[in-house]
């Protein structure tokens, strides 16, 4: 049995977590910087940063104790160290390697993606994998075949937006607080989804990759009217912004949904596992749900605490680096991709 603290700073949230085996989280501590951001619409990197440094010492505190244990109980640091913002990035891994080395501990390099990936198994007994993995944030889309946890291998991505980006660019319109993910949501609850009739962008009939930015433009214009991007809000009722994030929700969930299917009936795998910030979604969670039950698929879901950037997902795939003796060292570097 190892613990390990898994330390995460690649955007906008600093979290830690005390990971048992790789699956038993003890604790997952995680301080949003949303109120920070929200003003300006987005991520600001440089204040992402300034806030990781203030906060990255006082949340690993937090999640050791709350784990109710010490440095003693640790037996590895794994700390996110690609993707994301490279001054994010720098300030897990300065502070993984420093703890490493006051402590005297091993150190684990995580790929922020490929932990996503891995989280719907996060505190269940069952093993998702072999499984096509959906990954969908604010950062990324994209499809995996998932062998186990040492080969994941890439099937699709998005071309352009991400989808997360699309809910949030989408939120912008409808001029819904920052991010607007989780506003579409709620929204989309109240609306009729066969209101309007939004672009689904397939591309080519075997084609795994996903494209958002014709869906974001054509809400755009249904919004302004044609050609137009300013202007048209006002003259909508509660009702019809309601009905747009709806069908808005409804297109988006129907790519995934379809590509995830694609992605089944190309590998031959039998299992789906969600994750990824968007993974929070509703629709998309009885979405694909659904269309797995249809089929005889399993379907997990990340939990919806794992669903956002979470450290607990940095340690359950880094027990599984450090069990391979795949060690990082004090040369360890932040890579932005
Ligand atoms: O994984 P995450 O926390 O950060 C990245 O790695 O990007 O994902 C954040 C994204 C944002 O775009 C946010 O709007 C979206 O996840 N999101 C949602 C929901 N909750 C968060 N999108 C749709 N529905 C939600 N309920
Ligand atoms: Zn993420």
């Amino acid at each position: 049995m190892a613990t390990i603290l898994g330390i995460e700073t690649s955007c906008d949230e600093t979290s830690a977590a005390v990971v048992v085996d790789g699956r038993t989280v003890r604790s997952n501590v995680i301080a949003s910087q949303v109120d920070l951001h929200a003003k300006y619409g987005g991520v600001v990197p440089e204040i992402a940063s300034r806030a990781h440094i203030e906060r990255l010492d006082s949340v690993i505190a937090e999640a050791l104790d709350k784990a109710n244990c010490s440095r003693d109980d640790i037996d590895a640091i794994a700390v996110t160290s690609r993707p994301g913002l490279v001054g994010s990035l720098l300030i897990g891994v300065t502070g993984a390697k420093t703890l490493a080395w006051a402590w005297n501990k091993p150190l684990v390099a995580v790929d922020h993606v490929r932990a996503h990936v891995v989280s719907p198994a996060i505190d269940i007994e069952e093993t998702p994998w072999p499984c096509v993995g959906l990954v969908v944030s604010g950062g990324h889309t994209s499809l995996y075949r998932v062998t186990d946890l040492e080969t994941i291998d890439l099937l699709g991505q998005t071309t352009d937006d991400a989808a997360g980006e699309a809910f949030d660019k989408v939120a912008t319109i409808l001029e819904l607080p920052y991010p607007g993910g989780p506003h579409i949501d709620r929204l989309a609850k109240t609306g009729d989804a066969s209101r309007v009739r939004f672009p689904r962008t397939m591309l080519s009939p075997d084609s795994l990759d996903f494209s958002f930015s014709g869906l974001k433009t054509a809400v755009l214009y249904h919004v302004h009217g044609p050609g137009k991007t300013s202007g048209g809000l006002e003259k909508l009722t509660e009702q019809e912004i309601a009905d747009i994030a709806a069908s808005f929700q409804a297109a988006v969930v129907d790519v995934l949904v379809r590509k995830t299917m694609r992605a089944l009936d190309a590998t031959g795998l039998d299992s789906v596992a969600l994750s990824g910030g968007v993974a929070a979604n509703s629709g998309l969670r009885a979405g694909l749900q659904e269309a797995c039950d249809k089929r005889g698929a399993r379907f997990y879901a990340a939990p919806m605490s794992y669903c956002m950037d979470n450290g607990a997902m940095i340690a359950a795939l880094g027990h599984d680096e450090f069990m391979q003796n795949r060690l990082a060292d004090l040369t360890l570097d932040a890579a932005p991709r």
